[in-house]
């Protein structure tokens, strides 16, 4: 038990931002910070710190709390280990009773498991430091295998003894449970008797991202063929292996410093790749990343680089997975190293300084490099080539963010000499496929393989036939802000400002120019809004995700829930966006412009064909006059913003 004026001493030391920090990477925002949620899925930061009040809270899921709070959520910490955590963070001495034999009965089965495993790394440390054994076989493997003493200890590796329960035996000894040491997969049964699972073997302790040992590598010494060469714990409450990296407690700060990532394969890249003094390197432990493990990397950075130890050939049957980190939101590099060498043995044999620089000048963004290796390999083949189009196209649709989908268009088009158009064509294709898919539960039919025209003039322009994407903006900014207040001004000039609310902000703007909404779905989910608009009560998230026709909650939960593209824009342009409130001003106006113009753009289209088909003089001249009126608006809409509100 810790006691109270311990406790008040924790909280009122610990500083959430610094607490936070070291999980996350926070940017300030005004008087806030602001990052990239660890409780739920999300592309754009709505992770919110406050240091003044001392609390988080993030707008996407709705997890909030204090210092205390964060670390039981995220690290799964009991109360009292929090505030230890907290304590030895900020150097306070913890006031404790001790605990009774009772008490510690009562640690839950995870404690009990973490123990066990801190129990067994330390054991293995000494066998591997201090016994005659571990001497003769296990360090000197590691130092055979260059690896250095301090290096060792960082990573806290260790030895098994050769004696087949030399660690059951001592862990039951010291009053360790059967179980337990069952269920942590350090010992196996059989016949009623247990063995030790890494008999033989040097160790390597996987840690959680706080330091807490979730479980082992262990490998073996010689040449020895009949046995594995590494095993590995078995997945248990608190080792969940496709959430788990190697190497992350070690890479954290180095992550947030350098802003990337290095992936490499397995214990000993990690481990020579700091001995080469390069500190920002996680391993995902053979496979390739899961969706979990990529969240675990994007707390820190969106930029990974994969240091990939195979040929070409072999690296192309990872291109599928490497697609997934693409979709969520990462910049990706590949690194090939030469010949037979993976990160560890190419850290072994160079110089450090020739580490890094070998991987910075070697380092290809991975669409590139997946457009170069491909096309290679068409060979002029125009039936190879359509198909490549697909693949790369593809790779494209899946990033989340417009600007970076048009930039890789441009430079896919150059590498592939294709014009961009077709790429776009094709790319709009794919997301429009991708959106209904999404709105709707209908099945889309299997698009048909190759057929893909390759010339830039039978295909229709891009875009121009579909309001849908400018809808979706307005509908979503009605759902993620309907119900916030703005502070406005009426004009220019005027100094006073009013409050409006963000949702009827939005449909004034719609119903006065007289817009409608072609999707079916939006158009339900906006008549919502003028009708709670009619009746004072403005629909929120909820309603929508309760909603009675479940077409219409299912493209909510989707909207709700999907990346939000625009805001890159302003950072690009480098509007400068202080607040919060600005911030949002800003997307608002942008959005109802876009979908405005879209849709003034749309109608001076149907009117052009109409004109080119009017036979009378009357007609046409009414045409004409409806045509100049739109035009008129479009330029208005165009150069002078919302014209009638000043928003920003
Ligand atoms: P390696 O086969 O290169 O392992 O796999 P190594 O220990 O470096 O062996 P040698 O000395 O080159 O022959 C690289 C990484 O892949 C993981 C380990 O993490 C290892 O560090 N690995 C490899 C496994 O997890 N299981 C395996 O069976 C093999
Ligand atoms: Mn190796």
């Amino acid at each position: 038990m810790i006691n109270r004026d311990t406790i008040d001493n924790i909280i009122t030391t610990a500083r959430i931002e610094e607490v936070i920090g070291d999980f996350i990477s926070l940017r300030r925002r005004g008087v806030n910070l602001l990052g990239l949620c660890p409780f739920h899925n999300e592309k754009t930061p709505s992770f919110t710190v406050s240091p003044a009040k001392g609390i988080y809270k993030c707008f996407g899921c709705g997890k909030a709390g204090n210092s205390v709070n964060f670390l039981m959520e995220h690290e799964h910490f009991s109360y009292p280990e929090a505030l230890k955590y907290l304590a030895r963070k900020y150097n306070i001495e913890i006031e404790e009773e001790e605990q009774t034999p009772e008490q510690l009965q009562e640690l839950n089965e995870k404690e009990s498991l973490f123990n066990l495993n801190l129990f067994a790394q330390q054991y293995f440390t000494k066998t591997l430091f201090e016994t005659e054994e571990g001497k003769a076989i296990g360090l000197s493997y590691f130092k055979e295998r260059g690896i250095r003493e301090d290096l060792m200890h960082k990573f806290q590796l260790g030895y098994n003894p050769r004696k087949r329960d030399a660690f059951s035996e001592y862990a039951t000894n010291n009053g360790y449970k059967r179980e337990y040491l069952i269920k942590t997969g350090l010992a196996v049964e059989t016949e009623n008797r247990l063995y030790d699972r890494f008999h033989e073997r040097v160790i390597f302790p996987i840690h959680s991202a706080s330091g807490r040992v979730l479980g082992f590598g262990g490998r073996i010494l010689t040449g020895e063929k009949n046995r594995p060469k590494y095993v590995n714990s078995p997945e248990s409450e608190i080792y969940n292996k496709s959430k788990t990296l190697y190497g992350i407690f070690f890479s954290k700060n180095a992550l947030i410093s350098k802003d990337n990532c290095y992936l490499v394969e397995g214990y000993t890249d990690v481990i020579s790749m700091h001995q080469a003094g390069v500190e920002n390197v996680v391993a995902s432990s053979g496979t390739s990343l899961t969706h979990d493990q990529v969240r675990i990397i994007q707390r820190y950075t969106s930029n990974i680089t994969i240091l990939y130890d195979g040929d070409p050939a072999g690296i192309k049957a990872s291109f599928r997975g490497i697609d997934m980190i693409v979709e969520q939101g990462m910049n990706v590099k590949i690194v090939l190293f030469p010949d037979g060498e993976d990160p560890d043995s190419f850290a072994r044999k160079h110089h450090p300084s020739e580490v890094e620089a070998f991987i910075s000048k070697n380092a290809a963004n991975f669409i590139l490099f997946k457009t170069k290796l491909l096309l290679d390999e068409t060979q002029n083949d125009p039936i190879k080539k359509a198909a490549l189009i697909k693949e790369i196209v593809l790779t494209i649709s899946l990033i989340p963010d417009g600007i970076t989908r048009s930039l890789y268009v441009r430079e896919c088009s150059s590498i592939m000499t294709i014009s961009e158009q077709v790429l776009l064509n094709e790319l709009n294709k794919k997301l429009r496929t991708r959106f209904n898919k999404d709105s709707s539960q209908k099945e889309i039919e299997p698009e048909p393989i190759v057929e893909t025209q390759i010339s830039a003039e039978s295909q229709s322009p891009f875009d121009l036939d579909s309001a849908e994407y400018q809808e979706k903006e307005v509908i979503r900014l009605l759902l993620l802000y309907g119900q916030e207040i703005l502070h406005i001004k009426k004009s220019a000039d005027d100094l006073e400002e009013i409050s409006v609310i963000v949702a009827d902000f939005i449909v004034h703007e719609i119903l006065s120019d007289e817009l409608e909404f072609e999707n079916s779905l939006f158009k339900r989910i906006f008549q919502d809004y003028i009708a709670g608009r009619e009746n004072d009560v403005i629909p929120d998230r909820a309603w929508f995700l309760d909603h009675s026709d479940a077409e219409v909650s299912k493209t909510a939960v989707n909207l709700v829930f999907s990346p939000y593209e625009l805001s890159q824009n302003w950072l690009k342009n480098n509007i400068q966006v202080e607040t919060e409130e600005s911030r949002l001003k800003m997307h608002i106006e942008h959005t109802i412009l876009a979908f405005k113009s879209k849709k003034i753009e749309k109608m001076i289209a149907e009117i052009q064909q109409k004109l080119s088909n009017a036979i009378s003089t009357q007609e046409q001249k009414s045409l004409m006059t409806s045509l100049l009126e739109l035009k008129k608006q479009s330029i208005r809409i165009n150069t002078r913003g919302l014209g009638r509100i000043i928003i920003r």
